[in-house]
């Protein structure tokens, strides 16, 4: 039994495949390997870890069948064709949990940076410009006591409105489909429409899967309805947000800021304005880059390729 790697996952993934004597070819080279490469390595391995989801469409399953799993190195699925996937027979795995400390962290760092200026400042330093400045200049606010809106309140948003409420006193609304129980005990947090938290959020932060519902259900007609001092932040999925919508708000002072994990495309191209614009913060998909996090998505993929090879249920299943 083989899996193909298509990337380089950290060193406990192998440890465990080694343990218990399952092969692998890791694809170690740059550039990253093409569609038509990733299916003909797949078809001389009985398994796959996919780091990313471009490319996993029907057409990859109808090809790849013989597949006894894929393991996504990821906890998000929206680019791959699941019904596709289950029409061909293959079980496909994802990391769920283990990320939403490092992702819920992100977000927070997002909000401190644009609240405080903090990337702007920095570059203002390098342009020689920390001059004498006045105590009613480069003022941001508190995070502290303000009202956090956050869309799509599963496990990642949980975590964040814990540290927040905990450690800030922040109020918490959300909007959701099912109602959150737990949070609304545990944390106070209050579902409401979706108009009411664009109203009423000094930072609305985005933890939703991309679906045909929620893509590009962020544009100017939300922006417009966000407070002026409000920021927006994205941790989950750059199509959630129409960019060009989203530049102009940020260009026209309609909202505060933005900070961006999270864009549409991936990667971003160094020439894109929101790059250059002060009150907007953009970073290159980290939610999940910390050591401990992704060592435990490889360790949750691997063990998906484990089950998927000897034909048991997987521990974190995507398939219905
Ligand atoms: C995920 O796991 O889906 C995160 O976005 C990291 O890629």
């Amino acid at each position: 039994m083989k899996v193909f790697i298509n990337k380089i996952i950290p060193e406990i993934g192998f440890k465990l495949l080694d343990e218990v004597g399952i092969a692998y070819t890791v694809w170690k080279e740059k550039p990253i390997l093409d569609r038509g490469q990733a299916i003909q390595f797949c078809k001389g391995h009985d398994a796959f870890i996919s780091v990313g989801q471009a490319g996993l469409d029907a057409d990859f399953f109808k090809e790849c069948n013989h597949l006894k799993v894929v393991a996504l190195h990821s906890v998000g699925f929206d680019g791959v064709d699941i019904k596709a996937a289950t029409e061909n027979g293959v079980p496909v795995g994802n990391t769920p949990n283990v990320l939403n400390k490092a992702t819920a962290e992100t977000a927070l760092l997002l909000m401190l940076t644009v609240a405080r200026k903090a990337l702007y400042l920095h570059n203002k330093i390098k342009k020689g410009e920390w001059g004498a400045s006045q105590p009613t200049q480069d003022l941001g606010f508190d995070l502290a006591g303000k009202t956090l809106g956050i869309v799509g309140l599963g496990r990642i948003g949980t975590e964040l409105a814990k540290i927040v409420t905990q450690s800030w006193g922040m109020k918490i609304l959300y909007h959701n489909r099912s109602t959150n129980d737990e949070a609304e005990k545990e944390l106070g947090a209050k579902k409401v429409s979706m108009d009411e938290l664009l109203v009423q959020s000094d930072v609305v932060s985005v933890h939703t899967a991309l679906t045909p519902e929620t893509k590009g259900m962020f544009g100017m007609e939300q922006f417009k309805k966000m407070k002026p001092t409000a920021i927006f932040i994205n941790t989950a999925r750059g199509g959630v947000h129409k960019e060009d919508e989203l530049t102009e708000a940020l260009r026209q002072r309609i909202i505060w800021g933005a900070g961006l994990d999270v864009t549409n495309p991936e990667p971003m191209s160094k020439d894109n304005p929101l790059l250059e614009m002060e009150n907007a913060v953009v970073f290159p998909h980290i939610g999940s880059a910390t050591k401990e996090t992704r060592d435990e998505m490889s360790r949750c993929a691997v063990e998906n390729v484990i089950a998927g090879l000897k034909g048991d249920p997987l521990p974190y299943p995507v398939n219905p």
